[in-house]
C-alpha cells in the first residue's frame, strides 16, 4: 500500500497497481499514512468492513436505488442497461463510488476502481458497511470533515468542476422515442406554440438516423436537415440528436470503414473487432479508452455541428448489448433441439431463459478488449469507464468544432469523472409514482458525485403516464437543471397537450413557472459548480434536528429554497416538516402568493395548478416574467420576493449563456441586499447587468407583514 496526501488534506491509499482511471484531478504528495481500514484480501476480491453506529447516516452512491440514507440495502457499481428499475434491483446505469458516513463526525470514501464493486450498507449486519471489490488493485480516498457538506465540497474539488451547459439547456425539452420525421417534430413544436407552452428544444431519438447508423441523417425522413435545424434555431428551438455507442458493421459506411482502418474498435479474443448486436444489428464498439479513438469519434460530430446542431445525447454506452452472435446461435441451436420434445418445467424454462437472458450477459463484457496505454484489458476490467470516455470523446469533438460555444451533452452511462465532460439523465425509468419519489431522493446523491446537469425522464420513460403523474412530476422537475419529458415508443403520448384540457393548462402553468425561476436556477447552478457545493441538499446538511435526518422527500434547493413535492396519487397536499419558520410560496405563471409558516409539521395544500415551495428566512428569490424560450427571456423587469427578519443578501449571477467568456470574468452580477432598519427596509442593489432595469420587491417579515417597493436601476 502506498499513501499520499492531497492539498486539501484528503488521504489517498493505493493498493497494488491500480488502473489509471483519470477520475481524480487533484495533486498528491507521497507520505506515510496509516489507512486504518480493515481489508481482507482474497484472490479477485478485497473485502472492507466499516463500522456503522446506530445514528450514522450513509449518503452518496450517486445514481442508484434506495433513499437519501443508503442504509439497509445492497448496491452494485457496474453500469447496466436494465430498464426495469424495481425495488429489488441493485444497480443502474452509473458507477458512482463515493459515499459519506455521517454521525458525530463525517468521513467520505471514494473508491477509484473501474469494475464491479458491491456494497452492503447494513443489510446483512446492521452495524457493518461491507464493500467487496473484485480485485486487489484499487485506490481509496478518505475525506474527513466536520460536516457532510464539508466532506462533499472537498470531494467535488478533487474531482474537478462539473460540466456547464449553455443557458438554453435549462429550458423545457420535449422528447419521445418514436417521433418519426420532420413533419412530426414540426407538429409537436407547433402544438407547443398553439398551446402557449414554453419550450427550448426537442430531442431526436434514433429515427433521425439512416438505419440506426451513427452520424447519418435519414434523407427520407429528415431531408434538408441543415435548413430544418437552422430555421428552428432562429426561433430559439434546439434539436438534440442521439448518438449510440455501437457503430453499425456495414462495408462502405464511412464511420465503420474509418474505424476499421484506424484500428478504433474493441477487439475480441482473436484480435478481430468485437461484434455485438444493438439497434442496427451487428455493431463494433469504439475503444473510447484510447486517446486517438476519442479524437476520431469526437471529430465525427462534425456532421451534426455542420448542420447547426449544438447538443447531443450519448446512449447505450454501458455498453448495452442485445446479444452476441455466439450466444444467439447457441440459443437457436437449443431451440431447434427442443423442437418436438416434451418440455417439462425445467427444460421449458431453460429454453425460455436462453432467449430472455440474451441481453447484457456478464460473459460478453469479459470477451472484448480495450487498449489502455500499453495494456490490453477486458471490458469487464474497465467496464465503468466506457460511458465516461464516450462522453469525453464527444466533449473533445464538440469543443473543437464549436470553439468558444457551449453545447448540451448528456450521457446515460457514467462514472464519476464524466461529470466534467457532460451531464447525465437517469435512464429508462417508468411512469410510476415510486420513480418520481426515486428521482427526488436521487438528486442530492447525484450532486455529491459531481453530477449537476441531470434529471430524470419526466413523466417516466416506460409505461403509460397519467395526467396527474405528469403534473406532479413537472412540479418537481421544474427545479432539476435538466428538464426533459421523454417517453418510449408504444406508450401513451406524454406531451402536455396529449392529456385533457385541465392537464394541459396545469402543465403549461408549471412549465411557465420554470421560466420564471430560470435566472435563479441558472445562478444557483453556476454557484454550485464553481464553489463546489450541492445544489440539491438533504435537510440534515443544514439542520440538526433528528426529523431533518429522517426527512427524505423534502430537499434544500440552492441556499434559499426548500422543496416539498407531492409524489403520490390523489393527494390534495402533503405533510411538510419545517425545521424553522419559512415563507410558503405559491407560484403560478402570473401569480405569486407568500405566507409565513411556523409550524414544525403542517399540512400544506398543494393543488395541481401551480408550484409550491418554501423560502428560507433572510433569503431573497428573483423571478422574471415567463417567456416562450430562453432566447426570448426578458430580465429587464424582475420580481424579487424576500423573507427578511434582519437582513438578507442575494447575488444573482448571469453571463451570456452561450460562450465560455464567464471563465475570463465576463459575468453579469446583481447584488441585492435588504436590511430591516428601524421601521422600514433598506434595499441596496449593485448591478453590472445592463439588461436588469427594474426590480419589484415584495418583502415579508416573520409576522407576515408585506412591504412592496420598486427600484429602477
Ligand atoms: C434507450 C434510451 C432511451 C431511448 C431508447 C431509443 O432505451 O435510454 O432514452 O429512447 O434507447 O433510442
Amino acid at each position: 500500500m502506498k499513501s499520499y496526501l492531497m492539498e486539501n488534506g484528503v488521504k489517498v491509499f493505493r493498493y497494488g497497481e491500480p488502473i489509471e482511471t483519470g477520475i481524480i484531478q487533484g495533486k498528491m504528495t507521497a507520505t506515510e499514512l496509516n489507512a486504518d481500514l480493515e481489508i481482507e484480501f482474497k484472490k479477485n476480491n478485497s473485502s472492507i468492513n466499516l463500522l456503522l453506529s446506530p445514528e450514522d447516516i450513509v449518503y452518496g452512491l450517486g445514481a442508484n436505488l434506495g433513499g437519501i440514507n443508503k442504509r439497509g440495502r445492497t448496491y452494485e457499481s457496474y453500469c447496466t442497461d436494465d430498464p426495469s428499475h424495481t425495488e429489488d434491483k441493485t444497480k443502474l446505469y452509473g458507477a458512482h463510488n463515493f459515499f459519506i458516513i455521517s454521525g458525530d463526525v463525517s468521513r467520505g470514501y471514494f473508491i477509484d476502481y473501474p469494475s464491479m464493486i458491491k456494497y452492503d450498507v447494513g443489510f446483512k449486519k446492521t452495524d457493518i458497511l461491507n464493500i467487496e471489490i473484485t480485485d486487489e488493485n484499487f485506490t481509496i480516498y478518505i475525506i474527513d470533515g466536520k460536516s457532510p457538506s464539508e466532506v462533499t465540497s472537498k470531494f467535488l474539488t478533487i474531482i474537478g468542476r462539473a460540466y456547464i451547459p449553455p443557458k438554453w439547456g435549462f429550458g423545457y425539452f420535449q422528447s419521445r422515442w418514436g417521433y418519426k420525421d420532420k413533419g412530426e417534430i414540426l407538429d409537436i413544436y407547433n402544438s407547443f406554440k398553439e398551446n402557449d407552452i414554453p419550450i427550448d428544444g426537442i430531442y431526436l431519438d434514433l429515427d433521425y438516423m439512416e438505419n440506426f447508423k451513427d452520424f447519418s441523417i435519414s434523407d427520407e425522413r429528415f431531408s434538408d436537415f441543415k435548413e430544418f435545424v437552422t430555421d428552428l434555431k432562429k426561433e430559439g428551438l434546439y434539436l438534440v440528436p442521439i448518438i449510440d455507442a455501437g457503430v453499425k458493421v456495414e462495408p462502405g459506411y464511412d464511420v465503420y470503414e474509418e474505424g476499421i482502418k484506424g484500428d478504433h474498435f474493441c477487439k475480441d479474443i482473436n484480435g478481430d473487432p468485437y461484434v455485438a448486436a444493438v439497434w442496427p444489428g451487428k455493431v463494433h464498439f469504439p475503444d473510447f479508452l484510447k486517446d486517438e479513438t476519442q479524437h476520431w469519434f469526437g471529430s465525427k460530430y462534425k456532421l451534426l455541428t455542420d448542420a447547426g446542431i449544438e447538443g447531443v445525447w450519448n446512449d447505450m454506452n454501458e455498453p448495452a448489448i442485445f446479444y452476441d452472435t455466439k450466444a444467439l446461435d447457441e440459443a437457436i441451436e437449443y431451440a431447434i433441439e427442443s423442437k418436438g420434445k416434451n418440455l417439462d418445467i425445467h427444460s421449458f424454462f431453460s429454453l425460455k431463459d436462453k432467449f430472455t437472458n440474451l441481453a447484457n450477459k456478464d460473459a460478453y463484457y469479459k470477451s472484448f478488449y480495450h487498449l489502455l496505454g500499453d495494456k490490453t484489458l477486458s471490458n469487464d476490467e474497465v467496464h465503468n469507464l466506457y460511458g465516461f470516455y464516450m462522453t469525453k470523446s464527444a466533449n473533445l469533438g464538440l469543443t473543437k468544432l464549436l470553439e468558444n460555444k457551449r453545447f448540451l451533452l448528456i450521457s446515460r452511462a457514467s462514472s464519476i469523472g464524466m461529470h466534467r465532460f457532460g451531464g447525465m439523465w437517469t435512464g429508462d425509468n417508468s411512469s410510476w409514482w415510486s420513480h418520481l419519489e426515486l428521482n427526488i431522493k436521487m438528486m442530492p446523491s447525484l450532486n455529491m458525485c459531481g453530477f449537476f446537469y441531470t434529471g430524470a425522464d419526466t413523466g417516466g420513460f416506460g409505461g403509460n403516464c397519467s395526467g396527474e403523474l405528469l403534473t406532479r412530476w413537472l412540479q418537481f422537475s421544474v427545479f432539476t437543471p435538466l428538464l426533459r419529458n421523454h417517453s418510449a415508443i408504444g406508450c401513451r403520448n406524454q406531451e402536455p397537450f396529449s392529456f385533457d384540457e385541465q392537464v394541459t393548462k396545469n402543465s403549461k402553468n408549471i412549465i411557465k413557472v420554470r421560466y420564471r425561476l430560470l435566472p435563479y436556477i441558472y445562478s444557483e447552478y453556476m454557484k454550485a459548480v464553481s464553489q463546489y457545493e450541492l445544489m440539491f441538499k438533504p435537510l440534515a446538511f443544514e439542520y440538526g434536528e433528528s426529523l431533518a435526518k429522517e426527512t427524505e422527500d423534502q430537499l434544500l434547493f440552492g441556499n434559499e429554497l426548500m422543496l416539498t413535492p407531492v409524489h403520490s396519487a390523489n393527494q390534495k397536499g402533503r405533510y411538510v416538516f419545517l425545521p424553522e419558520k419559512m415563507a410558503e410560496i405559491t407560484l403560478g405563471s402570473e401569480s405569486l402568493e407568500v405566507e409565513i409558516k411556523s409550524d414544525k409539521i403542517h399540512y400544506m395544500d398543494y393543488g395541481l395548478e401551480n408550484i409550491k415551495f418554501y423560502l428560507r428566512k433572510n433569503s431573497i428569490l428573483p423571478l422574471v416574467r415567463p417567456s416562450q424560450n430562453v432566447k426570448n427571456m426578458d430580465t429587464s423587469m424582475m420580481d424579487v420576493v424576500a423573507y427578511v427578519d434582519e437582513k438578507a443578501h442575494y447575488t444573482l449571477l448571469d453571463d451570456d449563456g452561450i460562450t465560455y467568456d464567464f471563465e475570463k470574468g465576463e459575468k453579469f452580477v446583481t447584488n441585492i441586499s435588504i436590511e430591516w432598519k428601524k421601521d422600514d427596509y433598506e434595499i441596496n442593489v449593485s448591478n453590472n447587468n445592463s439588461s436588469v432595469k427594474e426590480l419589484n420587491f415584495k418583502v415579508i417579515d416573520s409576522r407576515g407583514n408585506m412591504t412592496v417597493k420598486k427600484i429602477n436601476l
